[in-house]
């Protein structure tokens, strides 16, 4: 019931040619396969050219959000004008933006809120570093991050959120978590959502998995019960590698 979700995240990567073919390349794949969503999420500076190329398939995202519709917000990007450009999606509190840039839990869930009122569909992302890992703190940690994240959010519509538990300490280092620590941690989010009392809600909700992701070792990734689609960094940027991940077996 679930629809597979595969996401990249091309976070500061490619300029406008570059980024024109790789869309084209991936929406070309996206057609294919009528099964499961594809979304990319270029740099802002890209959205508009990237449109031109992405057809009715391929679904766009931003990679970050304001919670306000327009103001003296320097650096920022409006949810009005994501979606002017085309996006449906947006990435909220990535590990970079929470540990490189200092999101705080309020600040996501003010920008995970702005980008639903607009009709936005947040991809609130979650995770333990490794050093709160060893600790033995995980599930305290993710616990934090999904409530503090979704607080004064009605979840009515599944189709309305979707949340990708991502361990910082498996970005970009080639580490992924093994498929039981992934469906463990999966497990409990969508257990959290339940606590919601709305049964549908946690049922339909897509949870992805982040981390390192790669041809090699997406399909079981993807094997695992409560792994919905995964949000893939470095190996979205090769077309190739992509189209592999996206047709997961
Ligand atoms: P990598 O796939 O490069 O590890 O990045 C994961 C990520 O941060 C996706 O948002």
């Amino acid at each position: 019931m679930r629809t597979p979700l595969i996401a990249g995240n091309w976070k500061m990567h490619l300029n406008l040619t570059e980024a024109a073919e790789l869309a084209a390349a991936v929406a070309r794949v996206a057609e294919a396969c009528p099964d499961r969503e594809v979304m990319i999420a270029p740099p802002f500076t890209s959205l508009a050219r990237v449109r031109e190329v992405c057809g009715e398939r391929l679904i766009l995202a931003g990679q970050n959000v304001c919670w306000e519709e327009k103001g003296a917000f320097t650096g920022e990007i409006a949810p009005p004008m994501l979606r002017e450009l085309g996006c449906r999606m947006v990435i909220i509190g990535h590990s970079e933006r929470r540990h490189v840039f200092g999101e705080d839990d309020q600040m996501i869930n003010r920008r995970l809120r702005g980008a639903m009122a607009h009709g936005l569909v947040p991809i609130l992302c979650i995770g333990e570093t490794l050093e709160e890992r060893d600790a033995g703190r995980t599930m305290e940690v993710l616990e934090r991050q999904v409530r503090q994240g979704l607080d004064q959010v009605g979840l009515e519509d599944p189709a309305r959120l979707v949340i990708a538990y991502e361990p910082v300490w498996a970005i970009g280092t080639g580490k992924t978590a093994t498929t039981a620590q992934a469906q463990e941690a999966h497990e409990f989010v969508r257990g959290l959502l339940a606590d919601t009392g709305e049964k549908n809600i946690a049922e339909g909700t897509r949870i992805l998995y982040g981390g390192s992701v790669n041809a090699a070792n997406v399909d079981d990734i993807m094997a695992q019960a409560d792994v919905d689609g995964a949000l893939v960094g470095g190996a979205s940027l090769s077309a190739e590698t992509f189209e592999r991940i996206i047709r997961f077996a």
